[in-house]
């Protein structure tokens, strides 16, 4: 069935307490809840409790068992004529036996949970819904030799053996949370602890729960928890709130991490890091995940979302708060750049497909297919602009108001929304429109300059596209941040300046404009638009040289790239001139930071050309690609070289700097293998063979299997010997040849699905080669369909285990549309055939028949 946000109504009861009292075991897990209910109001309506399928062994009422329940739909309904009673049930569960890895599950011989969104009923029965907070006390008992750990969430109670060679602890969380906050995990861990005294002098027990093995590789995570928590102090003011913080790593995990308050738990990959097997990007990834599961506390903890449209409320602020604190660690610059292509790639396509929904959704059929880029990123964006327009100060003031007004509670985007207004004093009445309106707004951005007035004015217009649902749209509020300089002196004739267009067109005049300006606009993707504009390759060359303001310069870039690419894609050739100089020019410039190069310099993506062409041409992008690639290596070898040589580092240091350097050097290391010169297949394998980091190891192997050389087996089979035993780092092994783009790459990972080491079990392995292939457009998109056949073939097994991960790796499938007629009946039979399997999830139905007729 849909749900749809407008129906909202609040709980009938509330249950301010419960106990939970937990015999674990992997095979069969007793589990007793013990809840206080209160009626909400004066209804006659029963208690009705979520459940996941199970059956209650018993049922008791203040006290007395009752035979009166009835299940309906999966959900406990309980007969009560009071106004407050205590409903115990007892349940039987299978951790073991949990493939979906929502509830209780097994991961490595330990026990977890993951319960958002709706992971706990499967664990008791319960209102498993965010609007319903109660205070938690847990029991957990336990064998001690295989569960020596016992953790929950908030701080810890009791604990004490048992007959029988078990053990017990009790927890307790004085936080009165949501459902969807719970955790447990038991467990043979060992912990890297450390303290945290808070601004108000309370000292915080911190512990990183890994298996023994891994303990080394917990610093980084470490030391990124302690950073997290001292930023937040001082950003937002934001302190944390129980006597102990912990964070466990599992290896099997549907996506990156959970905030369960107190008692995090990750998915490995975002814990555990050290020079070997983890690359830079690893290294960022963990401390961003870190924080945002940290900052949570307050944006998603403290105060939650009233319901799961209102989800962006947590996701799109924390999301917004991980960044700045990322940008605080390193270049905020390259970090900015980072996360516009991470939106580029994931979040416009989804407001441009079937899929499209505003980050406050009108309706769900099942809520984990909106865990996306849209809730996350552009719900960041949408956060940021606010801070745009308002300032630092007044949005710390917004921000500040709403932790005041709504700690302890369930609230809305629109609670959040109405703080920022009363704490700043500005009106936000048409910004709105951002939580409402799905698609991405285009601008078109035309200059024009009238010599005898010295006045240049600026055109600009807005629409925003139709999207499924959405056919008409109203103007958005748009900031864009914009300045002129002059094309002669490269003199600043406009100062930066903040506009904030509300009209389907304006005209912004400026006076004295003596020269003739250059416009550089939405300078730091000031709003999450696509900007299109009349300005010619010589005015972007000029762009990328001058402007000051790096996102700008690396987007000029971007542009002069792009506008070559298509063109070479549509025409079969292009003048690739003003690329080569624009990057000649970048490569030369002293003053600019080597990490910023290294991203300037790159070309953009597969993907990304093809989503600037009204039909994409896989095939026609892929040349025009290797085209430019190739030329650009060949012209600017000496360049490339000395680049390379340059930015060589002694030791491994994982420094802003000293990260930025290698990025430097594998990208210069892909432009000479693409310039075809003789040694590059023996660079690339002396760098993959001498790296004393992981980053210079991949960079190489990546560059090695893209191409055609002997080295490229033997470092595939050198790099699986060595790193075979750790699934993190074979998972690299996986995706780097899922992401090849070699014209054998589907025939590669068919085999790679038949290899002993895959397993569609672990949502990580599953993603490192389905996922990636699926991103791998040229492969994915082979003329014959067998990429979207074999795509299929997984999904459809992989639903059966996991369907929550199954159902994320439909959209490329969904974008049918935007293909030629023959590959996008292919997609579609494929789509269709999913539809059809018996048995199918909601998950993978919703969005395999969304993508179908979007
Ligand atoms: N709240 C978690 C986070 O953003 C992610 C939970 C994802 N849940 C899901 N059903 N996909 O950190
Ligand atoms: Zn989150």
């Amino acid at each position: 069935g849909v749900i749809r946000r407008e129906d909202y109504t609040p709980p009938d009861w509330q249950v301010p307490e419960i106990a939970l009292d937990f015999a674990l075991d992997a095979a069969a897990t007793r589990v007793r809840a013990t809840l206080q209910v209160v009626r909400s109001s004066a209804h006659d309506q029963p208690l009705v409790l979520d459940g996941g399928g199970q059956t209650p062994l018993s049922v008791i009422v203040d006290g007395v068992a009752i035979n009166d329940w009835r299940l309906e739909g999966g959900a406990l309904i309980v007969p009560l004529s009071g106004a407050a009673h205590v409903v115990e049930t007892e349940v039987e569960i299978a951790p073991e036996r949990n493939t979906q890895l929502m509830g209780l599950y097994a991961s490595g011989g330990n026990l977890c949970t993951q319960c958002e969104a709706e992971g706990f009923r499967r664990i008791t029965f319960f209102p498993d819904r965010p609007d319903v907070l109660s205070v938690y006390t847990v029991r957990l008992a336990a064998d001690k030799a295989r569960y020596p750990v016992l953790l929950a969430n908030g701080d810890p109670i009791a604990a004490g053996d048992l007959p029988d060679g078990r053990h017990w602890a009790e927890w307790r969380d004085p936080f009165p949370k949501p459902s969807y906050l719970f955790a447990l995990v038991a467990g043979d861990l060992v912990a890297n602890r450390a303290t945290f005294t808070t601004m108000s002098g309370r000292d915080v027990a911190l512990g990183i729960w890994v298996r023994a093995a891994d303990l080394p590789k917990t610093e980084h995570a470490l030391a990124a928890l302690q950073t997290s928590m001292a930023w937040d102090e001082r950003v937002y003011g934001r302190e944390y709130d129980l006597d102990v913080f912990n964070i466990v790593a599992v290896d099997d995990f549907n996506f990156g991490a959970m905030e369960n308050k107190g008692l995090n738990i990750f998915n490995s990959r975002y814990i555990l890091a050290d020079a070997d097997t983890a690359t830079d990007y690893d290294f960022d990834a963990i401390a961003a995940v870190v924080a945002h599961e940290y900052f949570h506390n307050w944006s998603g903890n403290r105060i939650t979302c009233r319901d799961w449209f209102q989800l962006s409320l947590k996701e799109g602020f924390t999301v917004f708060r991980d960044q700045g604190f990322s940008a605080d660690q390193g270049s905020a610059a390259v970090k900015r750049i980072e996360d516009v292509r991470g939106l580029r790639a994931a979040q416009f396509p989804e407001d441009a497909g079937p899929l499209a929904h505003p980050i406050r959704p009108d309706e769900y059929q099942e809520i984990s297919n909106f865990y996306t880029a849209t809730i996350y990123n552009k719900g960041a964006e949408v956060i940021r602009m606010i801070a745009t327009i308002l300032g630092p100060e007044r949005f710390r003031a917004g921000t500040d108001l709403y932790f005041d007004r709504f700690d302890g509670t369930a609230a809305t985007c629109e609670d959040f929304v109405a703080s920022m207004e009363a704490g700043s004093g500005v009106d936000l009445s048409q910004f709105r429109l951002w939580y409402a309106q799905a698609g991405t707004p285009r601008v078109t951005a035309s200059l024009h300059h009238d010599t005898g007035s010295d006045r240049a004015t600026l055109t600009v217009s807005q629409r925003t596209p139709p999207t499924p649902g959405q056919p008409s749209k109203q103007p958005m509020v748009l900031p864009l941040k914009l300045k002129l300089f002059g094309a002669q002196t490269a003199q600043t004739l406009a100062p930066e300046q903040l506009v904030l267009l509300d009209q389907p067109t304006e005209h912004i005049v400026f006076e004295g404009v003596g020269e003739r300006p250059i416009l550089s606009i939405n300078r730091g993707f000031s709003a999450p638009v696509v900007i299109e504009t009349d300005r010619s390759a010589a005015d972007l060359a000029f762009l990328s040289a001058h402007d000051d303001d790096p996102f700008a310069r690396y987007e000029a870039m971007q542009q002069l790239m792009l506008d070559t690419l298509v063109e070479s894609a549509a025409n079969g050739t292009a003048d690739h001139q003003a690329v080569i100089a624009a990057i000649a020019g970048t490569l030369d410039n002293a003053a600019l930071d080597p990490a910023f190069i290294a991203e300037a310099v790159l070309l953009p993506s597969d993907a990304f050309v093809g989503d600037q062409m009204a039909r994409v041409d896989p095939e026609a992008i892929f040349r025009a690609r290797e085209a430019l690639r190739a030329d650009v290596g060949q012209r600017l070898a000496g360049r490339w070289r000395a680049a390379y040589d340059a930015a060589q580092v002694d030791r491994f240091e994982y420094t802003p700097a000293a990260k930025g350097l290698r990025r430097l050097k594998t990208v210069a290391l892909g432009y000479i293998a693409a310039s075809g010169v003789d040694d590059a297949a023996g660079l690339a394998f002396a760098q993959f063979e001498g790296a004393d980091n992981m980053t210079d190891r991949q960079g190489a192997l990546a560059t090695l299997v893209a191409g055609e050389s002997p080295e490229r087996v033997a470092a595939l089979d050198i790099f699986y010997n060595r790193y075979g035993d750790n699934a993190l780092v074979l998972d690299k092994w996986f995706q780097v040849q899922a992401l090849s783009s070699r014209a054998d790459t589907l025939a590669t990972v068919e085999e790679l699905a038949r290899h002993r080491d895959f397993t569609l079990a672990n949502p990580n392995r599953a993603r490192a080669l389905i996922g990636a292939f699926s991103a791998n457009q040229r492969a994915f998109h082979a003329a014959d369909g067998a990429g979207y056949r074999f795509v299929a073939d997984q999904l459809i097994a992989l639903d059966k285990l996991n369907p929550q991960t199954a159902a994320k790796m439909i959209p490329p499938l969904g974008r049918w549309r935007r293909f030629d007629e023959a590959r996008a009946a292919l997609m579609r039979q494929e789509l269709e055939r999913i539809v059809a399997t018996p048995g199918l999830s909601k998950d993978m139905f919703e969005q395999a028949s969304k993508s179908l007729a979007g």
